[in-house]
């Protein structure tokens, strides 16, 4: 698809902050919708659900934010320390110009860590973050006042659309990076459909820097999803409010509770809430009356934690290559960059 086709599709505005910044956004109406859609449907089945990509609005987005500070929560401070060795060990892997995309612009420290490393390499530099939160312009703001040859060009949506967008974009290099243990929410089916999606996406000389969550002890991952301050309880509640801000809901989120497990059958945390009591709930703009019985749960994530083999499989039946793997001393996480099979 073209540029300017995938522009129409989604009704995107091009906003102008300044000559070093610009993004994009779909019409509100076309977000509104889809969420309003998805919602009707997956809250309609035997396990309701909740897909996590609606965790993130403003305040989801700020309260993960401070999930990744929690001592418990041990993956961004592992992925930090193993981004940063990369500083000695990305260039060598980097041969002419390249951009960052970077799929969920998550954590700015690690996206700093990247740009200081183009940085080093290039005069000029630029950045696509692909986020579907708004929050997105203002942590843009900030690095542009740190990064003097830091150019900017911003597409607020779902990933897929903005991979629709980089591809074809141009002829330049793109390092796509996919932090964070987000890839670890996709069942493997569907994460198989998500690589093959940004393969598809990729020139050929471009990079792919994914980051992976690794089978562990299930009392140090029990923790990382269930911290002793509540911020995580907090989290996951907080997409109920945002179906009632947005969507003209009347969760009561007093009236739910966080619960999250490790399956060490299927090697996943499984993420829920649970009602508290037998209730009904409306939301107004998906034209939904929901009767929630006792202990009923609702789904809102997967995290699937991987072993090596299991990485090995997943890329090569995606049309990859590994270029290289780092991980951090414990082997709790880990870096994997790949490049295009063909
Ligand atoms: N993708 C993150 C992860 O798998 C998201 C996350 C962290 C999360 N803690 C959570 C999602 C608690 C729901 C509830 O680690």
């Amino acid at each position: 698809m073209s540029l300017k086709s995938i522009q129409r599709k989604r009704g995107y505005t091009k906003y102008v902050v300044d000559k070093r910044l610009c993004y994009y956004e779909p019409s509100r109406d076309k977000l509104q919708k889809t969420f309003a859609q998805e919602l009707s449907s997956s809250l309609a089945q035997k396990q309701k659900s909740i897909h996590p990509k609606f965790f993130y609005d403003k305040k989801g987005s700020q309260l993960f934010e401070e999930i990744c500070k929690l001592p418990e929560y041990y993956l961004t401070r592992t992925e930090i320390g193993i981004l940063t060795q990369l500083y000695d060990k990305l260039p060598s892997h980097l041969n002419g110009d390249f951009r960052l995309v970077e799929l969920g612009s998550g954590s700015s420290k690690k996206t700093r860590i990247l740009l200081s490393i183009l940085e080093r390499l290039h005069k000029h530099i630029e950045y696509f973050p692909i986020d579907i939160s708004k929050i997105l312009k203002e942590s843009s703001t900030i690095l542009l006042d740190d990064y003097e040859n830091l150019h900017i060009t911003g597409i607020i949506d779902n990933y897929e659309s903005g991979l629709e967008f980089i591809k074809n974009y141009d002829n330049k290099k793109n390092l796509i990076a996919f932090l964070g243990s987000s890839f670890g929410n996709f069942d493997y089916e569907h994460g198989l459909i998500f690589l093959q999606k940004v393969n598809s996406s990729m020139k050929k000389n471009d990079l792919f820097l994914i980051g992976l969550d690794l089978v562990k002890d299930k009392t140090v991952l029990e923790y990382a999803y269930n911290d002793s301050q509540g911020v995580t309880a907090k989290f996951n509640l907080n997409v109920l409010s945002r179906i009632n801000s947005e969507l003209d809901g009347n969760f009561n989120i007093n009236k739910f509770a966080h619960h999250a497990f490790y399956n060490e059958y299927k090697n996943r945390v499984e993420i829920y809430l649970r009602s508290l009591e037998n209730q009904t709930v409306e939301i107004h703009k998906a034209g939904m009356v929901l009767p929630i019985k006792q202990d009923e749960l609702i789904h809102t994530e997967n995290s699937y934690k991987y072993t090596i083999s299991k990485i090995k499989e997943i890329f090569s039946m995606s049309g990859f290559r590994i270029k290289d793997i780092w991980f951090d001393e414990r082997r709790y996480f880990c870096l994997v960059l790949l490049s295009k099979n063909d």
